[in-house]
């Protein structure tokens, strides 16, 4: 038994002193006498640590601590733990769901999906050269947008669009059901749903099967002048294919919430191409107060024996 049960806030590329607060405030509540520290604390015990919660933690690191009962993403991805090869084979390993969170990012995509549906890209484009000319108007239920990976998040998403009049279809690995949404399935039918699209919408996981999925075999599948949106993960995109398409304008244009190296460098030259707009990682994200109440009680089941609540199937990688 530990004399000093420790749950410790980790990341090696984020400063999450501001989540400490509310991590405090859940443990209080939830899990009373759970301590909660923000790593490197040089007065951690590595024996008292039962839980750490993190983005980006250093691998190896978890293996290292022989108390470890939970390791819990502070958000929805987990593919920045899974890096670590290291991982014990049976620590538990959870993400964040949270509904609040899956409706901003319906916000962030319903934003994106207008910007190219009323042709705002096009009135900003002529704004620059003082045009005045109204970009094609049409009804919604003409513009086809298609999202990628239909988990919680793609769900709300396609049923936001959906209720906004859009033509949508969603895809999945595996075969999913969504009210007024046409699904597709698996690679083998990846073409039928790609090839209608005047938009699609990532919001993959980082896998090994999503690693460099949109390359330049898959942005040639896009119906010509269609339109990318990825709040996915930026691995998942071949950035020479994604600049190429849009250079011969196969590409209508792209919205890129996530990338490879965050933050974005300030020479990287995607900040200044035409057609692309970059937003810093900002599609949505759950309250520290979620985050930190998802986690905690999380630490308080798998102390009291219990499976831990959104826990991660390791060899689906999500
Ligand atoms: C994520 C998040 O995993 O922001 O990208 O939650």
């Amino acid at each position: 038994m530990s004399a000093s049960p420790t749950l410790l806030l980790c990341s090696e590329t984020d400063d999450l002193s501001g989540l400490l607060g509310a991590f405090e405030a859940a443990a209080d509540e939830l899990c009373p006498g759970l301590r909660v520290a923000l790593w490197p604390d040089a007065g951690v015990d590595d024996r008292d640590v039962v839980a750490m919660a993190g983005w980006f933690v250093p691998q190896g690191l978890p293996a290292r601590l022989p108390g470890l009962q939970l390791l819990a993403s502070i958000g929805a991805g987990v593919e920045h733990l899974l890096r670590d090869q290291a991982l014990p084979p049976d620590l538990p390993l959870t993400r964040i769901v949270d509904a609040e969170q899956a409706r901003g990012m319906a916000e962030f995509v319903l934003w994106a999906t207008l910007h190219y549906h009323r042709g705002l890209d096009r009135a900003l484009q002529q704004q620059a050269q003082a045009l005045w000319r109204m970009p094609p108007q049409r009804p919604a239920s003409q513009t086809c947008v298609g999202v990628m990976g239909l988990g919680a998040m793609g769900t709300e998403v396609a049923r936001c669009l959906a209720a906004h009049g859009f033509a949508v279809s969603g895809w999945s690995r595996q075969p999913r059901a969504v009210e007024g949404v046409r699904c597709w399935a698996g690679d083998a039918q990846l073409d039928d749903f790609l090839r209608p699209l005047d938009i699609v919408v990532s919001l993959l996981p980082l896998t090994e099967a999503t690693r460099g999925l949109c390359n330049a075999d898959w942005f040639a599948r896009l119906k010509p002048g269609a339109a990318f949106v990825n709040c996915g993960r930026g691995e998942q995109v071949v950035l020479p294919d994604l600049l190429q398409a849009l250079e011969r304008g196969n590409l209508r244009g792209a919205v890129l919430d996530v990338f490879e190296h965050e933050p974005l460098p300030a020479d990287h030259p995607l900040w200044r191409t035409p057609g692309v707009v970059v937003t810093p990682h900002m599609a949505s994200s759950a309250s520290p107060q979620v985050i930190a109440r998802q986690i905690v009680s999380n630490v308080a089941r798998v102390r009291a024996g219990l499976s831990p609540l959104h826990r991660v199937g390791r060899e689906r990688g999500y």
